[in-house]
């Protein structure tokens, strides 16, 4: 069952995700060369705590980290640790802050120094493959056209969609109803209603979508080696379009 959210539970979670799009921002200055991933995510947690959020992925279904740190040819989930970044990596950091029992969620990306044109395209398509979903997200659309939107652009620019990972309703649980996916055919799902919450998350490949995932349970890197990027916003179905929830 899809549950719209109420004026002030999205009041709160628009609170949680200024939090969040805060804390992107600062990242961008953080992450450099030489900075390891546990570092970072030692910044994310001292940012959410120090905004009175709760680190909500911390403890989650045992995930040990307040933030996912997914480097080069990690898809997702990446764990914080010793690595430290170098000239010409990428890597998305995935937060979600818990604020008075409701839930925003954003990952978005970062270039480490100068990076190849290939992974500049990677992150450049993937971005805007978020906000031509974020586009769909009308009263009297269905759910799949999101995906669908997503897939056919990212396709044409030679790039894949991956498949195991999708976006999903929030509130006051991390993950609700509906599922997102970031691909297939349009016109199929539920129809979009005013106060619906939800994120869309598209994770994209440089080669092929499978992904395999490592011994600790979590990370999820590209089956062939590829790299990955993922962009990933909060938001509200609103009679105005879709409203960003996980931004300043
Ligand atoms: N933020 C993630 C999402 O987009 C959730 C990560 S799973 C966790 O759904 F265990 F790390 F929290
Ligand atoms: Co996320």
């Amino acid at each position: 069952m899809i549950v719209p959210k109420s004026r002030y539970e999205i009041e709160l979670m628009r609170e949680a995700g200024k939090v969040v799009a805060g804390c992107h921002q600062a990242l961008a200055d953080f992450i450099k060369p030489g900075v390891s991933t546990l570092e970072i995510d030692q910044f994310v947690e001292n940012f959410l705590l120090n905004h009175k959020m709760e680190p909500a992925q911390k403890g989650y279904k045992g995930y040990p980290f307040a933030s996912c740190t997914s480097v080069n040819d990690v898809v997702c989930h990446g764990f914080p640790g010793t690595y430290r970044l170098q000239e010409g990596d990428i890597i998305t950091v995935d937060m979600v802050a818990l604020h008075k029992g409701l839930h925003a969620d954003s990952a978005w990306s970062y270039a480490v120094g100068q990076i190849s044109e290939k992974a500049a395209h990677l992150m450049e398509v993937t971005k805007k493959s978020l906000f031509i979903g974020i586009e769909q997200a009308v009263i009297g659309n269905q759910i799949s056209d999101i995906g669908h939107a997503i897939q056919t652009y990212v396709e044409s620019e030679g790039l894949s969609v991956v498949r195991d990972y999708i976006g999903h309703g929030i509130g006051r649980q991390m993950h609700e109803s509906p599922e997102i996916l970031h691909y297939g055919p349009p016109h199929k799902g539920a129809h979009l209603k005013k106060g619906m919450v939800f994120t869309i998350e598209p994770m994209v490949n440089t080669g092929a979508y499978q992904v395999k995932v490592d011994d600790d349970g979590w990370t999820a890197r590209t089956a062939d080696g590829s790299l990955s990027i993922q962009y990933e916003h909060t938001l509200v179905v609103t009679e105005n379009g879709p409203d960003i929830l996980t931004q300043l």
